[in-house]
């Protein structure tokens, strides 16, 4: 049957669902570049409002995938694990996780991303650290994963790795069409089943500074996306967390790094270490792996031996001194009481402003700047005492970088109800 990208378009514009044959024909016509990128455009606003059904779904997924090569990791002497996050403010578990779940025994293959807008990108934390690099052939990957003294890489994604999400995540940026559970589904889904990874773990995360702001549509996220891992044969969990607080005390490239080593020498905050140890549990049993606690593993010290050993794969130097931004001010409380909000939202506004994140795809990002946060919510805090410290290069920056600040926390005379950081597990 011949198609026409007007067709497919209209049937989605009127509520239809499309065939499995339109799928094919479109993913595969605007991936060869018959396809307009506004006639995508059009098509992805039709996806927004009208949705798709799980058949729908899953052949959007697989045409996604097939645009590009599929990895294969199956002969590996170790079971394959990812775990991805759909993004957060202080997000930094990946950098702990990885070494930890590799020190259990695993084998972690995980393409990662650069961070757009509020949410950071590990690679961009992991580029803070002197000599590191994220491109990696094929072959050296697969020998760092042999390798059972390292046994986790963390690279970006080879430009064959799913080029039609490229294009049309390119396209979703900047045509108001990010926000729709299929196209995020497929989207995260298309580049973790191409990676070649046997079993994947989920973090979709739900509040102020996540995609998905409330917790219905954070379950419909990760039903979807388990659905689409299920499907395609990897074993996937997700679970859902809280992130209307930032992760951790530090948001910001370098000043995340530092965070993460606290972590793996057996300190850090609470709140990361719990995520940290809790998603590692997930992975190290959808891996199969029996009889090891990650957080053994994490309090004997193996994790940070692996995580020096893949700094020093990717010719990082894990002991070099980290980047120091050149100017830092300090935010003090204005009243006497507790933290009863602490708004993710902002204070990922807030480094984005200092030059921790960045506004278009290709633009750089400072690597020291970002927020350092002295208090959590359920803290008490006495006036005139600092609530954060922010650091930049540009000092210009500051001003608009503290008010969104203050506009981001209260403080009142009662402690704030407390809130589980992990609110929902699911899975297939
Ligand atoms: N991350 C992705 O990779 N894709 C999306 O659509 C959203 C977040």
């Amino acid at each position: 049957m011949t198609h026409s990208a007007v067709s497919v378009i209209a049937a989605k514009r009127d509520g239809g669902a499309l065939s499995d044959d339109q799928i094919g024909w479109v993913v595969d016509a605007f991936t060869r570049g018959a396809v307009a990128d506004e006639q995508m455009s059009a098509l992805a606003m039709a996806i927004v409002l009208r949705g798709m059904n799980r058949r729908e779904l899953a052949r959007w997924t697989a045409a996604m995938i097939a645009s590009g090569q599929r990895m294969d990791f199956t002969d590996l002497p170790r079971p394959t694990v990812d775990k991805h996050s759909t993004g957060g403010v202080g997000d930094k578990i990946t950098l702990p996780l990885a070494p930890l779940v590799a020190a259990c025994g695993a084998a972690v293959p995980q393409l990662s991303g650069r961070g757009l807008g509020h949410t950071g990108g590990t690679l961009d934390k992991l580029e803070s650290i002197p000599g590191w690099q994220a491109d990696l052939t094929a072959a050296r990957m697969r020998e760092i994963l042999t390798d059972p003294g390292i046994g986790a890489v963390v690279c970006a994604a080879g430009a064959d790795l799913v080029p039609a999400d490229r294009r049309l995540y390119a396209l979703r940026d900047v045509t108001g069409t990010v926000e729709s559970v299929p196209l995020i589904a497929s989207s995260i889904m298309s580049k973790k089943i191409a990676e070649g990874t046997g079993a994947l773990v989920l973090d979709v995360k739900v509040g102020s500074g996540a995609f998905m702001k409330n917790r219905a549509d954070a379950t419909d996220l990760a039903t979807a996306m388990v659905e689409l891992g299920v499907d395609a044969g990897v074993r996937t969990v997700a679970l859902l967390t809280g992130m209307d607080t930032p992760l951790g005390r530090t948001a910001g490239n370098a000043l995340e790094v530092a965070e993460a080593v606290q972590v793996l020498a057996g300190g850090g905050p609470p709140d990361v270490v719990e995520l940290t140890v809790a998603l590692a549990r997930e992975m190290v049993e959808q891996a199969g792996i029996r009889d090891t606690d990650p957080a053994d593993v994490l309090a004997g010290g193996r994790a940070m031996d692996h995580w020096r050993a893949m700094i020093a794969a990717q010719g990082g130097d894990p002991a070099a001194p980290l980047p120091v931004a050149r100017h830092t001010e300090t935010v003090v409380a204005h009243e006497g009481g507790v933290l009863t909000r602490l708004d993710a939202l902002a204070v990922g506004r807030a480094a984005w402003l200092l030059g921790a994140g960045r506004t278009r795809q290709g633009e750089s990002v400072q690597f020291a700047a970002g927020v350092e946060m002295h208090c959590k919510p359920g803290d008490p805090v006495a006036s005139g005492q600092p609530l954060f410290t922010v650091h930049t290069d540009t000092e210009a920056a500051v001003p608009a970088a503290v008010a969104a600040l203050r506009d981001g926390y209260e403080i009142g005379a009662q402690p704030p109800e407390s809130v589980p950081l992990i609110i929902d597990r699911i899975s297939g």
